[in-house]
């Protein structure tokens, strides 16, 4: 099964409004004609709108980083899935380490916003992963597991051929340490095998499981060659524009 790559470039909370089109400016000149990759960018909410109109009539694609499972009410600053809809959002990434260690997001919670995201056209990017001290225990494939099937608890298998998976081990997150291929094809097998048990192997042959953690140009290469990385979420290296674009043209020359 061919799977087109996916790189998408996870912002966190960085580039004001100016930052943020001088930034997608420059990445979208570069890479206009690269047809084998698809690219999204995730700026920051404030930002979005301004983004999408400089995207819009080329083929980069625009995510959020969070998104609340509720069409709109009181719910003080938060941003809802209609919301994001209007500011020409595609992909809305879910259950980052950041959100779940920093603002306490559990696996119940993120599965009210896969549905949601998954009932109201947004392609949701669930992110999974395991600390060091689980992966020094033994624990990554137990974490995964759980995270996968609770995340995606009621998930029918024909909304499952919507999903992207971000496999971001919490240990190679801005901290310059990646997972070897080798590491992260190991998991991101498993995790296909996880897919395969709840959604049909069919279908999880087709759902595309990103890696994230420290990538960057001098290594992407090697990663993306591996059987079941299908691309990457890319937080640091995607602030500068020559570096994210030389990931997306590595990813373009793959076969
Ligand atoms: P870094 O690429 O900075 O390690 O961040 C990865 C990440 O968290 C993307 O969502």
């Amino acid at each position: 099964m061919h799977r087109k790559c996916l790189i998408a470039g996870n912002w966190k909370m960085n580039n004001g409004l100016s930052e943020s089109v001088s930034l997608v400016e420059s990445i979208n000149k570069r890479i206009a004609d690269m047809r084998d990759v698809d690219v999204v960018v995730c700026p920051p909410f404030v930002s979005l709108s301004d983004v999408y109109k400089c995207i819009k009539q080329s083929l980069t694609m625009l995510g959020a980083q969070n998104m609340y499972p509720e069409a709109k009410g009181a719910f003080t600053g938060e941003i809802s899935y209609t919301m994001l809809r209007d500011c020409g959002v595609s992909y809305v990434i879910l259950g980052h380490s950041e959100r779940r260690q920093l603002f306490g997001e559990t696996n119940e919670f993120i599965n009210r916003k896969v549905l949601a995201a998954l009932s109201n056209n947004l392609l949701p990017i669930l992110c999974v992963g395991e600390t060091e001290s689980e992966r020094e225990s033994g624990e990554t494939f137990k974490v995964i597991d759980e995270e996968i099937r609770e995340c995606l608890d009621n998930i029918s298998a024909a909304q499952s051929e919507k999903l992207t998976i971000a496999y971001e081990p919490i240990w190679a997150i801005g901290t310059g340490k990646t997972a070897t291929p080798e590491v992260a094809q190991e998991v991101h097998a498993h995790i296909r095998q996880v897919l395969g048990d709840l959604f049909g192997h069919k279908i999880a042959d087709s759902i595309r499981i990103l890696y994230g953690g420290s990538m960057k140009s001098s290594n992407a290469g090697e990663l993306l060659k591996q059987p079941d990385i299908d691309g990457g979420l890319i937080g640091g290296a995607s602030l500068q524009a020559t570096e994210f674009c030389k990931i997306i043209e590595i990813a373009n020359g793959l076969e």
